[in-house]
């Protein structure tokens, strides 16, 4: 089967906006005539909506880094297979809140350092990368404000704290640096229309 598909991923910290943004740039696309799959991760396929509530609900200690990694794995496998890939073959753009970069930094970086299995499992189960990733660039300590203050049960990274943010932004501003071909940065620290607008900069020129 041949993609004939666009696939944009939204990344950075938690907080940052990616959501928010996601959402604006479908309704963008949508409004244009184009057809849109707007998903996330982990989760966006019924699967991987049931593997999202065992990462990101209960004890942080739940999983140990290695059967947190391969569940995140299985859950972004079941949801390429079943939402991206088909999309794509049906030639919708699909944009999706997060991908495979989340798991290089939060599993690869975060907990533990497992970069390298990251890396290779990716290649083993994944193979794919996005056309497009967004990175949405964002002071740790307003991201981590905005986070929190959404509340809910969803709170497992976002528990690791201030420190944790840090240095997942510096991790995904170099991952931004090694793919220069795949990455654009965009700053989130300014109002949701001023960087919404951006963001459709960026994509209308990458889609012509
Ligand atoms: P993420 O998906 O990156 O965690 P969200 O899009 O869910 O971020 O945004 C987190 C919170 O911050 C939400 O309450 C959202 O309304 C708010 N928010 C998003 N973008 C901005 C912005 N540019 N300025 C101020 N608040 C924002
Ligand atoms: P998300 O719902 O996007 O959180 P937020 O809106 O706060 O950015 O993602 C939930 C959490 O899952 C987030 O803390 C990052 C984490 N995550 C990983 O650890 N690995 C992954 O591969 C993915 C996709 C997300």
């Amino acid at each position: 089967m041949t993609a004939r598909g666009w696939f944009v991923s939204f990344e950075g910290i938690d907080g940052s906006g990616k959501s928010t943004q996601a959402r604006h740039l479908a309704e963008r696309l949508r409004a244009a005539g184009r057809g849109v799959v707007l998903t996330r991760e982990p989760g966006g396929s019924q699967g991987a909506e049931e593997i999202r509530k065992l990462v990101l609900e209960g004890d942080t200690d739940r999983w140990s880094p290695e059967t947190e990694l391969l569940l995140f794995t299985a859950a972004r496998r079941d949801h390429l297979e079943r939402v991206i890939e088909p999309a794509l073959v049906d030639g919708k753009i699909v944009i999706c809140d997060r991908f495979a970069d989340s798991t290089r930094m939060y599993q690869g970086l975060a907990r533990d350092d497992l970069r390298d299995k990251v890396d290779a499992l990716h290649d083993l189960m994944i193979g794919r990368e996005p056309d497009l990733t967004i990175l949405i660039d964002m002071d740790p300590g307003r991201g981590l404000e905005r986070a929190l203050s959404r509340g809910g049960p969803e709170a497992r990274f976002e528990n690791f704290g201030a420190g944790l943010q840090s240095r997942m932004r510096q991790g995904f501003l170099d991952l931004a640096a090694e793919h220069p071909e795949r990455f654009i940065v965009i700053d989130g620290n300014r109002p949701v229309e001023t960087v919404a607008a951006d963001v459709a900069a960026c994509v209308e020129d990458r889609l012509g």
